[in-house]
């Protein structure tokens, strides 16, 4: 059966696209126009990346469903052709230890099982009157503060690192080492050196902070992971690794999001309109969850490689060959959000696949829908006069990283 399927690396006839695509001019919310144009004649397809080789490209809402709660399916960036993004990230590939995002069951299962207590929605619930002060009190600063500003620095990078260092128990003292450090570790203009200089510096600090959370546990990540430490079920350096990953992963999506999506309400007048002006949560939380899929900031696609042959959608992918799942396609795909194009704060966009889908789905997803339900429903209602302090067309897109987003967002008010 499979052999009568097709494979388009082995069609000579068929030129083999370039990913990753550029967007169009004028049109920076929307996916590459190259990519729609593949979702819809061919969603599952191969693509040729930076070292040449040729993984398959996922565009389909529907196809990227199917393949990422495929158990064939791996995380493991050592086997077969596994799809690094760069050459950087496949030389760091040789030498990282397991992590939660890089194994596949049992041992992710069991990974993800040590934090998954503090990431649930229950938990992360009880942190919204904090995660309120923590937006309020940026707020009063900006407020106070010279106009333009930056809303980038001024509140889309604090808010998840002033989170996240509350989640893992971070001393209030320590925060802005935390939080200067943080942003040095995800800062694009940062030379490699001083990026892992941080990232060393973050790593020693959560050391440092699992043996006193041993010593004096509190009601917080590292403590329970320090428990687990105790009782023999993770080791001390998957700890500190699980800290510094919730810490990466949830520091520069949250901070995107946040100015991003304010640059796409500013944009459209009406939807911002739906967000200053309701004090229901119901919609609130519907408006985030439009945003997301409407911005799609993980952009650089979820990789994967093949353990076994998989056959999807007409398609053989064979053992070893490597998966790519571009998240925007699949979240403008009329197939499954009619008229995908349209910013429209009060569709259901819930089946979006902005957090991925599957096993790896985003570990953090409830606690980022708790911050940005809280930054979406304050800040456009603390200030209604909220504006752009440049032009539209001069604001600079940030395309290189895991995130696509904005270098800066000057408002004033
Ligand atoms: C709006 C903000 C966020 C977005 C858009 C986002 C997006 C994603 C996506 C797409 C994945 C799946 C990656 C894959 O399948 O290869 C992921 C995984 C992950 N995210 Fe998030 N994320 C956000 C916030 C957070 C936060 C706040 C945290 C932490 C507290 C977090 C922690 C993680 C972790 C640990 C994983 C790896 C899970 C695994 O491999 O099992 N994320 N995220």
């Amino acid at each position: 059966m499979a052999d009568t399927l097709t494979d388009t690396a082995d069609n000579a006839e068929q030129p083999i696209p370039e990913f990753p695509m550029p967007r169009a001019a004028g049109c920076p919310f929307a996916p590459p126009p190259g990519l729609e144009e593949l979702r819809d004649e061919k969603p599952i397809t191969k693509v040729r990346i930076w070292d040449g080789s040729t993984p398959w490209l996922i565009t389909g809402h529907a196809q990227q469903r199917a393949i990422l709660t495929d158990p064939r399916l791996s995380n493991d960036e050592k086997f077969g052709s596994f799809p690094h993004v760069s050459e950087y990230r496949a030389d760091i590939a040789k030498v990282t230890p397991k992590l939660i995002t890089n194994t596949d069951a049992p041992e992710h299962t069991r990974l993800r099982r040590m934090v998954n207590g503090p990431l649930l929605l229950k938990r992360v619930e009880a942190l919204r009157p904090a995660i309120q002060k923590i937006v309020d009190d940026l707020i009063d600063d900006i407020l106070a503060g010279p106009k333009p500003a930056d809303l980038l620095t001024a509140l889309a990078l604090p808010v998840p690192s002033l989170v996240i260092s509350e989640l893992l128990g971070v001393r209030y003292e320590d925060h802005e080492f935390f939080q200067r450090n943080s942003n040095i570790a995800l800062d694009r203009d940062a030379l490699p050196e001083e990026a892992r200089a941080a990232s060393g510096a973050l790593s020693g600090y959560l050391d440092e902070l699992l043996t006193e959370k041993l010593a004096a546990p509190g009601e917080d990540a590292m403590s329970e992971m320090a428990a687990r430490v105790t009782a023999g079920e993770m080791t001390r350096s998957e700890a500190v690794h699980m800290g510094v990953a919730m810490l990466i992963a949830g520091h520069e999506t949250t901070a995107t999001m946040i100015s991003l999506g304010t640059l796409a309400l500013l944009e459209n007048p009406e939807q911002l309109a739906v967000l200053r002006d309701t004090e229901d949560p119901k919609v609130v939380a519907g408006a985030v969850e439009e945003l997301l899929r409407y911005l799609s900031i993980v952009h650089s696609g979820l990789r994967r490689v093949a353990r076994e042959d998989i056959e999807i959608g007409g398609q053989v992918i064979r053992a070893g060959e490597g998966v790519v799942v571009e998240i925007s396609a699949a979240n403008w795909d009329s197939a499954a959000f009619p008229e995908a194009e349209r910013l429209d704060l009060t569709r259901n966009a819930r089946l979006h696949n902005a957090f991925g889908f599957g096993p790896h789905q985003c570990l953090g997803q409830s606690l980022a829908r708790v911050e940005l339900q809280v930054v979406y429903s304050t800040l456009y209602r603390r200030i209604p006069t909220l504006r752009l302090a440049t032009s539209f067309d001069r604001i600079e897109f940030e395309e290189s990283g895991t995130t696509y987003g904005v270098r800066t967002l000057p408002v004033t008010w």
